[in-house]
């Protein structure tokens, strides 16, 4: 029982959260710079100003990916930093560092996995209406296709969205993110849509420019994972269904975003529970959204426990008090990733990745210089032990990035929460390699055996 022989063994990031350089060589605002700078927005009052000043670490980072023996990386391209204005004018200077990281990368044997949009999207187009304008979806394709054209001939692995789902419903329905908008629902469900064309014509444009056969990929939120109690048939069936079904008004589930996007159609119960809010659906706009994919991302952190009730109804089951969490007061449930995994793979019918896993901790140096991580490496281990079980189990699992690769903008948390394998001293600027870094390169060389 072990991993596939080319099961790919990665790290993720994003480039708001580590690259900093905001203003720098032509760089466009995105909506997050603005955010960031609404009192009490961002925890800190934080921004992703300077970050990780990946833009100038880029060399250095490489070389810590080599230390750790990492076979692929997963980084997002900055929308504003190639097109300042969104769209129309490429900022050379702003491509040619993507060229330059994509070089290095190869050079240093580690095989780059692009993301096309995590959230930083630009405040120009932002300006124009943003999701909510129908033509949204030409704009990211306009981009998608400045992107595949400079740099398909040497990457073959793309992601379109990174989780739709949550800067959907953190950034324009509860506020919490950019652009720190509460929209009415069927404006949301509006967005949600219109982001979707926007997926949708991206892989068509990754498609029809790409230099070399592309691997097309769209990542998932897939949290709360749905994870059955018992393995009883009963409530493998009641998780099941509460991983799919739509039952709560603005909290869309799994289905809304997946189902459009690899069946072609919404799902029956969210177009009936959603019926007064929905945006004009056509034919064709289901035939754009529902390209074929290559793959399906999972970003997977955290679970909650499913029972079927004496009616057979799905039911909840809280966690102890004592049940381990994360410093972000997530869960720890390993299963999830088994879950995850075999729950989308039986009903897309599709290889999965895990595009996203880790945990945030409370690190810091110890007196020995060091960054001893214990926790991290008691997490990853006891997930990936589940995410063999469902490689052992015959699910098309194609391989695991964590994230993240060092400490970075958690969004509205700020720089509280550490994901990193490897710890950035923000003030000095300093990367520290973790102990779970090490721990991940035995378990990279062993291909999961290990665990
Ligand atoms: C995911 C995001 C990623 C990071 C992790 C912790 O939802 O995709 O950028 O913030 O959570």
């Amino acid at each position: 029982m072990t991993f596939p022989k080319d099961f790919i063994w990665g790290a993720a990031t994003s480039a708001y959260q580590i690259e900093g350089a905001a203003q720098e060589d032509g760089k466009g605002p995105s909506i997050w710079d603005l955010f960031c700078r609404k009192p009490g927005a961002v925890g800190q009052g934080a921004s992703g100003d300077i970050a990780c000043d990946h833009y100038h670490c880029r060399r250095e980072d490489i070389t810590l990916m080599r230390e750790i023996s990492l076979q692929a990386y997963r980084f997002s391209i900055a929308w504003p930093r190639v097109l300042p204005q969104g769209k129309g004018p490429v900022n050379k200077k702003g491509l040619e560092f993507y060229d330059r990281l994509v070089d290095d990368l190869l050079a240093a044997g580690i095989t780059p996995y692009v993301t096309l949009f995590h959230w930083d999207y630009p405040q120009a187009l932002h300006e124009q209406g943003g999701w909510l304008n129908r033509d949204s979806s030409d704009w990211f394709a306009e981009y998608a296709a400045v992107v595949v054209n400079r740099l398909s001939d040497r990457v073959q692995n793309w992601f379109t969205i990174n989780e739709p789902q949550t800067f959907i419903v953190c950034g324009y329905q509860h506020g919490s993110h950019a652009p720190g908008e509460r929209l009415e629902f069927s404006q949301v469900l509006l967005v949600a849509h219109n982001v979707l064309l926007a997926h949708g014509k991206a892989v068509q444009a990754i498609r029809s420019r790409a230099q070399e056969k592309p691997s097309v990929g769209y990542a998932l939120s897939v949290n709360p994972v749905a994870v059955p109690a018992t393995n009883s048939a009963e409530d493998i069936q009641a998780a099941q269904h509460a991983f799919f079904a739509n039952a709560q008004k603005g909290r869309m589930n799994n289905s809304w975003w997946t189902d459009p996007v690899v069946f072609g159609r919404y799902p029956e119960d969210g177009l009936v529970l959603f019926a007064n809010a929905l945006p004009a659906i056509c034919e064709s706009d289901m035939k754009t959204i529902s390209q074929p994919l290559d793959v399906l991302g999972l970003n997977v952190y955290f679970g909650e426990l499913h029972r079927a009730n004496a009616g057979g109804a799905p039911e909840v089951i809280p966690f102890a008090p004592e049940h381990p969490r994360t410093s972000f007061n997530w869960p720890v449930v390993p299963e999830s990733l088994y879950w995850a995994a075999k729950l989308y793979a039986a009903r897309y019918k599709l290889p999965v990745i895990i595009s996203e896993n880790g945990m945030s901790n409370n690190d810091a140096p110890s007196s020995d210089g060091a960054v001893h991580d214990p926790q991290r490496i008691e997490f990853l281990q006891s997930y990936l032990r589940e995410l063999k079980r469902a490689c052992a189990d015959g699910i098309d699992v194609r391989g695991y990035f964590l994230w993240s690769l060092m400490d970075n903008f958690e969004w509205a948390a700020g720089y509280r929460e550490r994901f990193g394998i490897v710890y950035v001293d923000y003030p000095t600027q300093k990367r520290i390699v973790k102990d779970s870094a090490s721990w991940y390169r035995q378990v990279i060389a062993a291909n999961g055996a290990l665990l």
